[in-house]
């Protein structure tokens, strides 16, 4: 059934942020849940997660960012388009409940997805610190919205250009130093989740982590998003997508989700160069 595009807003030049139609779905979506997107006939199906959901306008709203063709393509279609096909809510909803003091993690796109995180917790009542991280300051999305919902907001950019210069590892290695955390909760690429968790793990602090993996039928049948987590096999959009992070085979993980690299990489060049109207020269769009 086709979900008209209801808003596009461009955040930066690889990420949107788009405004679907689906009743049913934000009908029963909860904290955590993703969606899988599917954009026409022939089109790969891409797990997004459900970053608001709008009970009473029948909306849902994702942030993705550009990384593949399939991305590509989405980030082509304009206000009044529509998608093919969206499958959702599925995953296992977010129930860290009132935990105490928690420590929020996330990385590049992964901000996007930890801002539904950081609204749960705090209207779970707990104390948030929450540290974000992108390459550059053009890079960085939702600081604003963030802060609403943090008690305290660390901000760092790998080049400098905005808040700490460095990687997120570092104010948290600092702050574990000098405070006592009852949880944390880690979004972003997998090499950061796979650090964050090293770090967490060596004082003893329950971290969770969101998986996103390749998907196929997303209902645990095709194996293709399975994860070892504690010596079992796991599948993240059914077991999923949040994890003990100090149980998951990050190694192996990481491993799987390179297999296809080469062919995304072909795919994507094959795709710009034929349709150069896609491609981001700056200014506003959409
Ligand atoms: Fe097929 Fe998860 S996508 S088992």
């Amino acid at each position: 059934m086709p979900h008209k595009i209801l808003e596009k807003t461009r955040l930066n030049s690889v990420m949107w942020k788009i405004v679907l139609e689906a009743p049913l779905v934000a009908k029963s979506a909860r904290c955590g849940q993703f969606v899988i997107v599917k954009i026409d006939e022939k089109g790969e199906r891409i797990p997004l997660t459900i970053n608001d959901f709008d009970l009473k306008k029948g909306t849902i709203t994702i942030i993705f960012q550009e990384v593949g063709t399939t991305t590509k393509r989405f980030g082509c279609l304009k206000k009044g388009d529509s998608v093919k096909d969206l499958l959702g809510p599925l995953g296992r909803p977010t129930d860290f409940g009132e935990a105490g003091k928690i420590i929020l993690i996330a990385g590049g796109v992964g901000i996007a997805e930890i801002l539904p995180i950081a609204k749960y917790a705090k209207n779970n009542a707990n104390f948030v610190l929450t540290i974000i991280g992108s390459r550059s300051k053009e890079l960085l999305i939702l600081e604003e919205e963030l802060k609403k919902y943090s008690d305290k907001l660390i901000v760092t950019t790998n080049d400098g250009s905005y808040g700490l210069k460095g990687l997120v590892i570092e104010p948290l290695r600092d702050t574990l130093a000098k405070e006592q955390f009852d949880l944390s909760y880690c979004v972003g690429p997998d090499i950061m989740m796979k650090a964050v968790s090293e770090v967490t793990k060596a004082c003893n602090l329950k971290t969770f982590v969101s998986l996103d993996a390749n998907m196929v039928d997303a209902t645990g049948m095709c194996a293709t998003c399975r994860v070892t987590v504690g010596g079992k096999t796991k599948f993240v959009c059914v077991d999923g997508p949040e994890f003990d992070g100090h149980l998951v085979d990050w190694d192996r993980f990481i491993k799987r989700q390179k297999r296809f690299v080469d062919e995304e990489k072909r795919s994507l060049e094959l795709f710009k160069s034929q349709h150069k109207e896609c491609i981001y020269r700056g200014g506003e769009d959409g």
